[in-house]
């Protein structure tokens, strides 16, 4: 039990409505073409559509005012989207364009779509479930600037909730044992202390990281790290190598409903294509991806937020900075700004 000003001992996130104020990226905007899509959000499903190939993308919750069927089974014509089941139509805003049984009859009041507040940056589609968002996108300042270059890679599907996976991402710990078999080396295992600070957009956690090797390459060297989280699960984690290459990981990621979680990860450096091409950075992290879910499927849920439910060492002071950020985000006795 918890006084109604502490936080709870466990997260979960439908019990609490203020996740539903921060954006979080629902797909990639390439992913958004001739067909309707479906994602899902906090346990909230949702349609996202272009009515025009090169149009702003459309979000309405996934359900028909009619009879319920999922409209992101249903198609794109003459800029409309069409439900599957008995072919009414909409236009980008939701409203209703058609009923075709009786085209001139009038369109019951209820027939609208509703409709979700979204934005396309950075190549992701971005989706608040709320109408009055805390803050708003998360700034990625390296995009588009002179000097670097972008790397668009998957959405990859997590079956372990949002906080296990962004604590994963801000754990310098793991990186030995889980990524043995790509950039870790159980036998090389001592970290350097971190920095972590409480900032206006949450964490600032600085620190390095020594590794056995980089996408493409072999070779043992150190990740020199400035790791930034934007409350709630938005990472930007910036590393210089010793030879001075930069990379940066966007780690969007996405609460799914309780139990999983999306993330869309953008890499951006500061080499070149004929440097290193994308296709050696996809095919590393796949890799890397692949070993932090199969760790983290195994962890059981829900998220344990309060510090006294699990044992907390030197390495692990990033993950007892997020989880008081997280539980003064619950008790509102901190609000995120950027
Ligand atoms: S359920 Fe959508 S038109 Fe009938
Ligand atoms: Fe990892």
């Amino acid at each position: 039990m918890h006084d109604a000003n502490d936080a709870p001992d466990v997260l979960v996130l439908s019990e609490h409505p203020l996740f539903r104020r921060f954006f979080y990226v629902a797909c990639f905007s390439r992913d958004v073409g001739a067909a309707p899509v479906a994602r899902r959000i906090l346990g909230t499903d949702l349609v996202i559509w272009r009515a025009e190939p090169d149009g702003a993308v459309s979000v309405a919750l996934d359900r028909c005012a009619h009879r319920d069927a999922p409209l992101s089974r249903g198609w794109i014509k003459d800029c409309h989207l069409v439900c599957p089941y008995h072919g009414w139509e909409w236009d980008r805003q939701g409203h209703t364009q058609r009923i075709p049984q009786f085209p001139e009859a009038r369109h019951p009041s209820k027939s609208g779509l509703t409709m979700v507040r979204s934005d396309e940056r950075y190549g992701m589609v971005w989706v608040c479930l709320d109408d009055d968002p805390l803050v708003g996108i998360p700034p990625i300042p390296e995009w588009g600037a002179p000097g670097w270059r972008t790397v668009p890679e998957y959405e990859f599907t997590f079956e372990c909730t949002a906080m296990h996976l962004l604590e994963n991402n801000f754990d310098p710990g793991h990186v030995a044992f889980v990524h043995r078999n790509t950039f870790g080396n159980p036998d090389r295992p001592e970290l350097t202390d971190t920095e972590v600070a409480r900032t206006s957009y949450g964490l600032e956690t600085s620190g390095q990281v020594p590794v056995e090797s980089r996408p493409g390459e072999v070779g043992a060297t150190v990740r020199t790290t400035v790791s930034k989280l934007y409350a709630p699960f938005f990472g930007h984690i910036a590393i210089t190598y010793p030879d001075g290459l930069r990379h940066v990981m966007i780690k969007a990621i996405t609460p799914v409903d309780d139990e999983r979680c999306n993330r869309a990860q953008t890499v951006l450096r500061t080499d070149t294509e004929e440097d290193r091409p994308a296709a050696d950075i996809l095919a590393f992290d796949v890799e890397v991806e692949n070993e932090d879910r199969q760790l983290l499927e195994l962890l059981p849920t829900p998220f344990p937020l309060a510090v006294h439910l699990n044992a907390h060492a030197q390495a692990d002071r990033n993950s007892l900075a997020i989880r008081r950020l997280w539980s003064d985000v619950v008790t509102g006795r901190w609000t995120p700004s950027w």
